[in-house]
């Protein structure tokens, strides 16, 4: 799709693109193989505003929108997909901190975030016994005078033991489902809270995927974002822009993949399947990206973009998989070779299809909308 881009939007995507190939291109092999947490990327990121892309100027971030925003991190995925997951979920934090939360919070919290202060913030909802069904999540927050004292196990947290501050979704009633969870700002130096040694993961090896143990974790109640209660419908809310995330991540990660099967084609032009292979992928993309960006456009509009979002989501995710099997269909024996990044690409690609919802559930998102009659 050929966008007429606003200067803000067209200066988030050069800004991104520069900073990928300059700072994080150089090192993403090297990061997947030694599952460096790229600390000070993050914080050039930050730096750049590109913590912020949606979150007002007053508040340091660059008030670019959605669009600009999956603009971004489409350049970004494209050269480090783990820099950019680290950087989506802080992005998602503070969208929900500048939505949901007061002055007091948006104030205390959001200049430390965008200027990189803190490396990333994190998002923790899943638990080891709540993934796809989060409403049945079980750590507690229970009120003890002016705090909340919080305990559980939460489980997947992107940037964990590295993140500043988490968003943590906890129950205060248990009496209800999803309206009995309300949502925390943790800080990453509570005590209390402790973040469990990194897993061992297929891809976005470089970035730190964590269980939070929360262990008689005193949290003030001003750091309770929104009221009691409403802790899923943030989620679910900050999941809605993540998706879009997400896909554009995906897009990034596929643009990687087409741009090596073409530079495959191109050295062996007497193998006619892999340029057909390569014309396929460019197809696949820009169509994946056309669903990212019309979600993030309905979202820059104030529309809603429940189903767009889970339909780009669900799309580009599982266009990236493919996308990636194609090219290394195309490379054979090359494409088995870390330094051509293909098989890296393959590996980062395959998460993109289960976090922030699965393919499954995005499917379940579309459809309930869908027969509920919701436009767009
Ligand atoms: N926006 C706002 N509110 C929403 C909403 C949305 N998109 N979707 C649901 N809600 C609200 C509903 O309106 C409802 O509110 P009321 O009770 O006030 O009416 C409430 O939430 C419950 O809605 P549902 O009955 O639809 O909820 P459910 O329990 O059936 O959930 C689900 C369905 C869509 C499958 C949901 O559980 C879901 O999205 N699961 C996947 C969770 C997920 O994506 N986890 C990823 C975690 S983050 C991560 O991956 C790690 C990382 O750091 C990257």
């Amino acid at each position: 799709m050929d966008l007429a881009l606003t200067p803000a939007q067209a200066a988030a995507r050069d800004t991104a693109r520069r900073l990928a190939q300059e700072l994080l291109a150089p090192h993403a092999r090297t990061f997947d193989a030694e599952h460096t947490f790229p600390t000070a990327h993050l914080q050039a990121l930050a730096r750049a505003g590109l913590f912020g892309v949606n979150i007002r100027p007053e508040h340091g971030g660059l008030g670019a929108g959605a669009v600009a925003y999956a603009l971004a991190v489409r350049e970004l995925a494209a050269a480090c997909a783990a820099t950019t997951v680290a950087m989506m979920v802080t992005n998602m934090v503070a969208e929900a901190i500048q939505t949901f939360g007061d002055d007091d919070q948006r104030a205390r919290f959001l200049p430390r975030i965008t200027s990189g202060e803190w490396p990333a913030a994190g998002f923790s909802l899943s638990e080891p016994g709540a993934g796809s069904d989060a409403s049945s999540l079980t750590t507690r927050a229970v009120r003890d005078g002016d705090a909340y004292v919080l305990d559980g196990t939460k489980a997947w947290v992107t940037s964990g033991g590295h993140a500043g501050l988490y968003l943590v979704m906890a129950r205060t009633n248990p009496a209800e489902k999803s309206r009995g969870i309300s949502a925390f700002l943790v800080p990453g130096d509570a005590p209390g809270l402790t973040a469990t040694k990194p897993e061992e993961k297929m891809g976005l090896r470089a970035s730190a995927t964590t269980q939070l143990v929360l262990e008689g974790c005193r949290v003030p109640a001003a750091n309770r974002l929104g009221p009691e209660g409403i802790g899923f419908r943030i989620a679910m809310t900050s999941l809605d822009g993540g998706r879009v995330g997400v896909s554009a991540q995906a897009c990034g990660i596929a643009t990687a993949a087409h741009e090596a099967a073409v530079a495959y084609a191109r050295a062996h032009p007497a193998e006619g399947d892999a340029a057909t292979r390569a014309g396929e992928i460019d197809a696949w993309v820009r169509a994946g990206f056309g669903l990212c960006l019309r979600a993030a456009s309905l979202k820059d509009a104030g529309r809603p973009f429940t189903r767009p979002a889970a339909m780009a989501k669900l799309y580009c995710t599982e266009m990236a998989g493919r996308a990636c099997q194609h090219a290394l269909r195309s490379l054979g024996l090359a494409g088995q070779d870390a330094a051509a990044r293909v098989e890296q690409y393959a590996r980062d690609a395959r998460i993109t299809r289960i976090y922030e919802g699965t393919s499954e559930v995005q499917r379940i998102v579309i459809a309930r909308e869908l027969l509920r009659g919701v436009s767009a």
